[in-house]
């Protein structure tokens, strides 16, 4: 359905063309003195220089031609030339009709579906996942789920980073630690074995064992850049430990993306890139992009109109070994041939934007990507503690995702027990849903390329702007709606949402109405902050009307079923954004 914004412009045209002007002057914004209009016209501002007249004339002249129109309770003129505008009752009322009707309430799919690629999450295997990799995978997640909302056909691809000196690391260690393993027997010719040398639990101890001991350790430093370079190149047997190592993390990352409410439809990584990097840095030494610079080879990608001096994509380092930029390049020909995406997205954080700047101009520059295919990079900024520095433990290391998981759900659990209506076992429960919702909230409703500060108390408060004030919304409009089914028989169902009679009922209207506006400009400017604002907002006003108006004693009953009507689509609206930005409702809290 057609944006309010846009509804209201069609309605003014007429005016403008009837008293001789240009219609595209009949454009409508929200109001920015909500205490005198909803929404105002500022064409006449801009219509005086064509037509030559005072401003205030020429609102006038609309004005009058909107005298007794049913779209409006009040058009006026004020000066210097703004029309100001509020809504009838009855038309608000009619586009809540609507949305209630559509589906997706209204909101329309995009016309052109191609196929866009998220790359997010972007754990290193074998590391843990710490809350560094969280903001890429809550704001992934929800800018894939808007997406498909929107009729985009969205691949969310991990993009591991599988292919590093960690797993050189690993397998040093694992030698010093079990040298009698086949891997290590160069005169070893058999198959190799199908159980992992190690458990999770181990492989968790090995890389972080191994990453200390490669800082105080030149020898067993190099060691691990051999094993990585022979990994790369070939070696079976490192081959297989690289295989027991993916498999082993790989379940345990699935388990804690899927706690998170993230999945991913590719599992790809660096590795997945290897096959396509000899031909890549063939291709662009013989057309000439690539050349030698010092040993190494590199594509210039500065251009004039740059503000500072970027430095050219090195391709391939003097000793012959590929770089992340290469995988990238790497990856994105095969995203070339499998999807010919017509959007990419990667979402990491800003200190990469570098990175994505060169990998980018080498990818249009050499005609792998379109040089129309929009190439975004979202950058978000760093999760602080309370002390301003980036987010650390008690024991000031690095937070691992499942902890932080952990307190989050626990504070939650501490508040729910507070006020005690629940038994400890649905606490519980219901504390692993809020504490998700709080956890995605917190981050989301930050612009991303923002740092934020990661406060535990204030991000499961049940007040103010968070995930679980949210959500105790929802569970109030449920509490209504279910009440008011208990005793349905004796009521009505009514005609639909009636007019507002209170300024609190159609304050909820009119947040309702930005609905469809505020889900695309989010996506097309991927920012997801947006719908967080916009529903806390809703759920703003909406309390403000619950607290104003008896839903449950209303004796009118068609009005009673208008309200019903009404509360409705806001938990559906409000369901569906959160369903967005990936977290859900429980029943009670
Ligand atoms: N593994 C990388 C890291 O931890 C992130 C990967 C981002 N995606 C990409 N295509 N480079 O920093």
């Amino acid at each position: 359905m057609k944006k309010i914004l846009d509804c209201i412009a069609e309605a003014i045209k007429p005016a403008f063309t009837a008293c001789g002007y240009e219609e595209s002057f009949a454009r409508v914004t929200l109001s920015n003195r909500p205490d005198l209009c909803e929404y105002q016209c500022n064409g006449a501002m801009a219509a005086a220089k064509t037509y030559k007249k005072k401003p205030i004339d020429i609102a006038n002249d609309v004005v009058e031609k909107l005298e007794g129109n049913p779209v409006f309770a009040q058009v006026s003129a004020v000066m210097p030339g703004f029309i100001n505008i509020r809504l009838s009752e009855d038309y608000v009322a009619d586009y809540m009709n609507t949305m209630v009707r559509e589906p997706k309430f209204g909101l329309e799919e995009s016309k052109n579906k191609g196929t866009i690629i998220v790359d997010y999450g972007g754990a290193n295997v074998a590391k843990p996942l710490h809350v560094g990799h969280l903001r890429s995978a809550i704001i992934g997640e929800s800018i894939k789920r808007l997406g498909r909302f929107l009729g985009y056909n969205m691949v969310g691809d991990v993009h591991l980073g599988d292919w590093g000196l960690q797993m050189g690391l690993i397998i040093e260690e694992l030698r010093d630690r079990q040298p009698e393993l086949v891997y290590f027997d160069e005169n070893y010719s058999g198959e190799y074995p199908d159980q992992p040398p190690f458990t999770i639990g181990e492989l968790e101890d090995i890389y972080p064992a191994a990453s200390a001991k490669s800082k105080v350790d030149e020898a067993f430093k190099a060691r691990a850049q051999e094993a990585t370079f022979r990994l790369q190149n070939g070696c079976e047997a490192y081959r297989a430990i690289w295989r027991h190592i993916m498999n082993v993390s790989l379940a345990d990352l699935k388990k804690n993306y899927a706690n998170l409410g993230v999945t991913f439809d590719l599992w790809k990584g660096e590795s997945d890139a290897q096959p396509y990097i000899p031909g890549l840095m063939e291709d662009l030494e013989k057309r000439g992009l690539a050349y030698e610079s010092q040993g190494a080879l590199v594509v210039d990608i500065a251009r004039d109109t740059d503000s500072k001096e970027l430095p050219p994509c090195i391709i391939r380092k003097s000793d012959g070994a590929a770089l992340y930029a290469t995988s990238d390049l790497g990856t994105i020909i095969e995203r070339e041939r499998d999807f010919s995406p017509s959007r990419y997205i990667y979402i990491t954080d800003k200190r990469q934007e570098l990175h994505f700047i060169q990998v980018f101009r080498v990818a249009k520059k050499a005609g792998y990507v379109k040089e129309d295919t929009p190439m975004i990079h979202l950058m978000f900024g760093t999760m602080n503690g309370k002390d301003g520095k980036p987010f650390k433990t008690r024991e000031g290391g690095v937070m691992r995702l499942e902890n932080l998981v952990e307190e989050i759900n626990d504070a939650v659990y501490d508040r729910i027990m507070e006020n005690r209506t629940v038994s400890s076992e649905e606490a519980r429960k219901t504390a692993q849903i809020i504490g998700l919702a709080a956890l995605k909230y917190g981050d989301l409703s930050n612009q991303a390329s923002k740092d934020y500060i990661f406060d535990i108390d204030r991000f499961t408060s049940f007040e103010g702007n968070t995930g679980p004030y949210i959500l105790y919304t929802i569970v109030r409009i449920k509490s209504i709606l279910s009440k008011y089914e208990e005793n349905k028989d004796a009521f009505s169902d009514g005609a639909g949402i009636l007019g507002a009679i209170s300024a609190e009922e159609k304050n909820v209207m009119l947040q309702l109405a930005k609905y469809n506006e505020v889900m695309e400009s989010s996506f097309a400017e991927t920012a997801p902050h947006k719908i967080c604002q916009f529903i806390y907002e809703l759920s703003d006003v909406f309390n403000k009307f619950y607290n104003s108006t008896s839903i449950l004693k209303e004796e009118d009953k068609a009005r009673q079923a208008s309200y019903v009507k009404l509360i409705t689509l806001v938990k559906g609206v409000l369901e569906t954004c959160i369903g967005v930005l990936g977290f859900e409702a429980p029943e009670r809290m």
